[in-house]
Order: structure tokens, then C-alpha cells, then sequence
């Protein structure tokens, strides 16, 4: 196991009723919030009034911030900065999912920093020095895991750059987690968000060192909870139970514990982030497409973990097979569950219809050092046109 420095600061409250029972105490301190959220889900599955009457009976003053879009790019983080100054907010409060909570988190610093985010914070990493603007999430979609760390991966529309950077600083102070407010997430959104949980615990798994760690055991077992429970999610979206671990496999995926002692890889993310900055796709929908197809390319690096991933999350038996055949066979049955679950599989499913953008898309990715095997723009040029159709 490699040597690590862990902290989270973020208090989570989790389980249905949680927002009724805590949001008042927490906001005690607080006289002006800005409540921040997306497109409008709030409002038509009644989380909005909840949190809106909460709010108002504790006697707050409130300051809208809404309309966050999927992707949340650079200039709605300047409008919630603004926002933020011009009222004199002292508290955000994020309802959504993990666009809402990325938008917030650099909101918080934005609107406490004088410079420009974009240039110090994302376009490099940079050292925050002041302290950014208390934050709280009230999450009402599973996926990014975003409530329990300090990332946030924003959108620069002008400079076709998706990126994302992961601030202690800017973890929230508390996160409401009531598997219930994800009842009404679309069939579609839950299965790409549960995708990406998938993918999150995959590109952190599939990275060195692969001796004998617990990291890679509790993966196992969280990979093999989010396929059973978004099945169970899938037969009855209502099912508590399913959407009880579906919720909290994300926080796990993304809370940083199981990256203790990882190097990490994230090829997959920064590819398809930079698929988003040029098409705006859907997060988890852009991961199913890449994912077999880049583990296709890396597997004969990274062979051991790729068998024991077939035997101990697919449950696939030897039965004389090779190791070449068991990985082979590991990454067919992650492809089979693509499938199965109805995301897209080609790029052109995910709205990309004109081969020429590839090649910048692929010349503008982030290249990861945490791959079993570095790749090249070429190469992953060839993952793009192989995704294609
Ligand atoms: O905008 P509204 O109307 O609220 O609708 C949203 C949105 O359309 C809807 N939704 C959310 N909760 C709902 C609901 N609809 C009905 N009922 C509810 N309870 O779901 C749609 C998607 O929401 P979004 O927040 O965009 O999804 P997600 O949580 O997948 O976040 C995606 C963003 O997070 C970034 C992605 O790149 C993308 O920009 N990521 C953030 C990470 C992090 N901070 O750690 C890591 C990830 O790898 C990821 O890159
Ligand atoms: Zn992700």
C-alpha cells in the first residue's frame, strides 16, 4: 500500500427524514443562504417547498440561484459568485445533484477570492488561501459522490475545457442525503449516475499497486453492490433498500477512502470530460461507451487484476480459460451489464455524429499517469473511432 494523508470534513446526515430533522440546526448560524439548484426537479417533486418552508420558519433570508445546467460551466459559477456578494450570503446550500454541488463548491471560493478562479484553481492547481464560503448539500441524485469531497469539475465553454480539481477546502460543511428525494431521478439519470459510481470504483481498482490492500477488497464489494442494487432500482425505482445503497456507494466511491493507497488511474474521466467540454454529453452515458473499449487496450498491462475483477465481481469461472481469456471475459460481462442497463454504447448513440471532432477531442485529453499502460493522443484517438459506431 502506498503512504497517504486522509481527511474529510464533510458531517453527513443520511436516511429519510433527514432534512426535517437537521437542515433548521444547521443553518442556525446563518442569516442570508443561497440556495442553489438545477433545472426545476425541485420544484415538481416538492423538495423545493421542503427546504424553502424549513428555511423560512428558521427566520432566513434567502437568495435564488438557479438554472444550473449539466456540465456547469465557468460563467453560471461568476453569476452564484455575484449573487453571493451582492446579498452578503453567508451560507450556500446546494439541492441537486452532482452539477448543482461541483457549481457551488466554486462559487464558494470564487466568491471569497479576488483573482480568477478559472486561471489560479482549474487551469492549474493552485493553493487556496483564503477561506472559501461555507457550503451544504442537500443531494437528490446518486453518482458523483460529489457531497463528500472537495472536487469540481466545471465547464470553460470558450476554451473547450472540462476539467476538475479536488479542494479540501471546498468540501461541504454538511451533506443531507434522503435516499427518498431520488425517487422521482429518471429511469435514464439513475442508470447513468449508477454508472458512474461503477466507474469511479473501476478507474480507481484497475490502478497499482495490486498486492494484497483492503482498498481494492472493499471495491469489490462496492462494485458488486452497485450492480445488484441498480438491477433491484431498475425492477422498482421506489425500493428503498436500493436506493439507500445506490446513495451511499457513491459517497463511498468518491469520499476519497477508497483511494488510500492507489495510485488511481482516471483515463477514462478525463477523455470523457473532454467529450463533454466539446458535445456536452451525459457524464455516466459518455463513461459506458469509453470504458470496455479502453480496457481493452490496457488489460494485457494490468492482467492479474483484470482475471481477479472476472472471478470476484462477475463470478466467472476458470473452467480452463487463460488469464487472457478470464479478462477478456471480465471486461465482456461489464459490456453485457452496458447493455443490459441501456446505456449507449457507441458514440454516435451519445449524439457524436461527425468523426472530424474527434481528433481534437482526443488531442485535448488530460493523459493519465495512474494507467496501467500511458497512453498516447493516438492511442486514444483509436478508443474514439473504435467507440464510434
Ligand atoms: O437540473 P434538474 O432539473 O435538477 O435535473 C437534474 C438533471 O437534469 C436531474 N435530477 C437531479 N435530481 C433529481 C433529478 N430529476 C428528478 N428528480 C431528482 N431528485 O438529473 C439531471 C442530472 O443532474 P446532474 O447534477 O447533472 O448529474 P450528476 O450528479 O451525474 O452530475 C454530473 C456532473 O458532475 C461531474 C460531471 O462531470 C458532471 O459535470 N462530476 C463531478 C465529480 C465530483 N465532484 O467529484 C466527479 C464525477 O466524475 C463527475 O465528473
Ligand atoms: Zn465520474
Amino acid at each position: 500500500m502506498n503512504n497517504f494523508i486522509f481527511q474529510n470534513a464533510t458531517k453527513v446526515y443520511f436516511g429519510q427524514g433527514c432534512v426535517k430533522e437537521y437542515l433548521s440546526c444547521l443553518v442556525k448560524a446563518s442569516n442570508t443562504v443561497l440556495l442553489a439548484y438545477g433545472g426545476g426537479s425541485i420544484k415538481r417533486n416538492g423538495v423545493y417547498d421542503e427546504v424553502t418552508g424549513i428555511l423560512r420558519a428558521s427566520g432566513k433570508a434567502i437568495v435564488e440561484f438557479s438554472g444550473i445546467m449539466a456540465n456547469p460551466t465557468y460563467k453560471k459559477v461568476l453569476e452564484g459568485a455575484k449573487l453571493a456578494r451582492e446579498n452578503n450570503v453567508d451560507l450556500i446550500l446546494g439541492v441537486g445533484g452532482g452539477s448543482v454541488m461541483d457549481c457551488c463548491k466554486a462559487v464558494s471560493l470564487a466568491a471569497r477570492y479576488d483573482g480568477d478562479i478559472w486561471n489560479d484553481f482549474w487551469a492549474q492547481p493552485g493553493v487556496i488561501s483564503v477561506d472559501p464560503l461555507p457550503l451544504g448539500v442537500i443531494v437528490t441524485v446518486a453518482g458523483t459522490g460529489s457531497e463528500c469531497n472537495g472536487g469540481a469539475v466545471i465547464t470553460n465553454e470558450e476554451k473547450k475545457v472540462k476539467t476538475g480539481r479536488d479542494y479540501p477546502k471546498l468540501n461541504p460543511r454538511f451533506a443531507l442525503m434522503d435516499p427518498t428525494y431520488t425517487f422521482s431521478v429518471p429511469v435514464k439519470q439513475m442508470v447513468s449516475g449508477s454508472f458512474d459510481i461503477l466507474s469511479h470504483i473501476m478507474e480507481t481498482y484497475f490502478s497499482a499497486p495490486d498486492g494484497d490492500n483492503v482498498s481494492d477488497d472493499i471495491m469489490e464489494a462496492l462494485m458488486k453492490s452497485v450492480i445488484r442494487n441498480l438491477r433491484a432500482a431498475i425492477r422498482d425505482p421506489r425500493d428503498y433498500t436500493a436506493r439507500s445503497n445506490l446513495m451511499w456507494d457513491a459517497t463511498m466511491a468518491e469520499n476519497r477512502v477508497i483511494k488510500m493507497g492507489k495510485k488511481c488511474d482516471f483515463q477514462c474521466h478525463n477523455m470523457e470530460h473532454q467529450l463533454g467540454a466539446f458535445t456536452d454529453c451525459n457524464h455516466g452515458c459518455g463513461l459506458a461507451v469509453l470504458h470496455p473499449v479502453y480496457y481493452r487496450h490496457i488489460y494485457k498491462e494490468g492482467l492479474s487484476k483484470f482475471v481477479r475483477f472476472a472471478e470476484n465481481v462477475w463470478g466467472i469461472p476458470r473452467r480452463g480459460r487463460t488469464d487472457e481469456e478470464m479478462a477478456l471475459a471480465g471486461i465482456e460481462s461489464l459490456a453485457e451489464f452496458i447493455r443490459e442497463i441501456g446505456l449507449p454504447t457507441t458514440l454516435q448513440e451519445l449524439g457524436v455524429t461527425d468523426r472530424a471532432v474527434l481528433k481534437p477531442i482526443a488531442d485535448s485529453c488530460g493523459i493519465s499517469a495512474g494507467s496501467y499502460k500511458t497512453m498516447t493522443h493516438e492511442e486514444i484517438l483509436d478508443i474514439f473511432n473504435e467507440c464510434f459506431a
